[in-house]
């Protein structure tokens, strides 16, 4: 696949078919997603690929987030919506795998956000590889409402969580949100 194609026809994919993804599938992903550049080389990334009743017990954990996001998801959005977030956050779209992506936690504040983008570049490479491999994905910070019981979870209270992928294969078509215009300022 071209790579400007990938990236512009990969979608945030939020309904699954129920069929689990080769193990040495995801293993090829991360494999090609570590490829990613990162601050100083430290590649402070970690994948934790959750499957089985793993999978719904981190679901029941990240539902919790919707909780805490109600007030601000209230204020913005009208009450279908909001409804529709909260069926999201409690059967995330039946995907069969969560990724997990984790950092390094670091105590100097521009270190952590090194850190923080180069696991974001490595996100953005394993979401643009499961596209051309035929998966779906969505990429989501909503968890870090309850990060800390994610880390542990995870068995990781001393690493940082990034983001929460649901990867599986597409039971959707879903909408090409349209991409702003005047992202770009010229100085000479
Ligand atoms: C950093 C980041 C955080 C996101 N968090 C969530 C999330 O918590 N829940 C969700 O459903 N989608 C989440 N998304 C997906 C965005 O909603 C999606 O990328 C955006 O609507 C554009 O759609 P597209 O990915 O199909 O182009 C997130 C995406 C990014 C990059």
């Amino acid at each position: 696949m071209d790579l400007r194609q990938a990236i512009q026809l990969r979608r945030s994919v939020r309904c699954f078919q129920d069929r689990p993804v080769d193990r040495a599938v995801l293993e090829d992903l991360i494999r090609g997603a570590v490829w990613a550049p990162s601050a100083m080389n430290t590649q402070p990334w970690m994948f934790h690929v959750v499957s089985g009743n793993s999978r719904d017990r981190l679901c029941g954990i990240m539902s919790q987030a919707f909780d805490r996001l109600r007030p601000r998801l209230e204020a913005l959005f009208k009450k279908s919506m909001v409804g529709m977030i909260r069926g999201y956050f409690t059967h995330f779209g039946n995907a069969p795998h969560l990724v997990a992506v984790t950092a390094e936690r670091l105590e100097i504040p521009e270190y952590q956000e090194g850190a923080i983008q180069s696991v974001a570049a490595a996100i953005q490479n394993f979401s643009l590889l499961a596209h051309e491999a035929g998966l779906g994905t969505c990429w989501m910070t909503g968890p870090l409402w309850v990060a800390s019981e994610v880390e542990a979870f995870l068995g990781v209270p001393q690493r940082r969580l990034v983001a929460v992928l649901t990867v599986g294969w597409p039971d959707q078509e879903p909408p090409v949100p349209p991409r702003r215009e005047g992202v770009v300022a010229w100085l000479e």
